[in-house]
């Protein structure tokens, strides 16, 4: 198989429409440590993209979980990052893309999918439809206070990584959300009162 792919956890390899996620160790952590998180993400992966799916959100169909191996095996999405495409794209694209973006945001809280790591270089952009990969960070929780920070590292990737494009983005996505999630205001909400909180905890560091 070849490498596509090499994260801060986990290497990507492909083989045709195959993709391996395999999570090598850390030798930074405790190896007991180190072998408990890299096998609960991997089987945490593996609910949760079976769950978004469910919940009508394009992801790749789990094929098989060895969580011994640290490995999970999927479809591959051919297509390419958000991250890398951002720059390339006029107002409209942008708009269309990025309240379907808001939209699957949107299911997945709905139904108390918590993403954990909602970027640009998370979602994927293939035959005209967004995908939403790498839930190893996520969890199902209904708390208004998981969504909101969700909310909170979308908004602070596109602030950094699109600040060109800040405002037509999040100005769909969250368009998108609304009409998806009926709890989007309490989110919203939430994910400025965390953003404050930080904001005074960095102001006082
Ligand atoms: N099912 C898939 N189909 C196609 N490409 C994929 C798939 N899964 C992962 N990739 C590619 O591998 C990259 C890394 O995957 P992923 O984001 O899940 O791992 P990661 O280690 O958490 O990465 P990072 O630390 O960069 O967030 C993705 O950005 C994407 O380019
Ligand atoms: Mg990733």
């Amino acid at each position: 198989m070849e490498v596509i792919a090499r994260g801060a956890e986990a290497v990507v390899y492909a083989d045709g429409d195959v993709v391996v996620k395999h999570r090598p160790p850390k030798r930074y952590r405790a190896p007991e440590l180190d072998e408990h998180l890299r096998a609960t993400r991997t089987r945490r992966e593996a609910r949760l993209l079976a769950l978004a799916k469910r919940a009508g959100v394009p992801a790749p169909v789990v094929l098989d979980v060895d969580p011994e191996e640290k490995k999970l095996c999927m479809s591959r999405v051919r297509g390419e990052k958000l991250s890398r495409l951002v720059g390339g794209m006029e107002v409209p694209e942008l708009r269309e893309v990025f309240a379907t973006a808001g939209v699957l945001a949107g299911r997945l809280h709905a139904k108390g999918i918590i993403h954990g790591d909602l970027t640009t270089a998370n979602m994927l952009l293939s035959g005209g439809r967004v995908y939403f990969i790498d839930f190893g960070l996520g969890e199902v929780s209904t708390s208004h206070e998981a969504m909101g920070t969700d909310l909170l590292v979308f908004r602070k990737c596109v602030r950094s990584t699109h600040f060109q494009q800040e405002e037509v983005i999040l100005d769909a996505f969250f368009s998108g959300y609304r009409s998806t999630f009926a709890g989007a205001e309490r989110a919203i909400e939430k994910m400025h009162t965390i953003e404050r909180r930080g904001r005074y905890f960095e102001d006082r560091g």
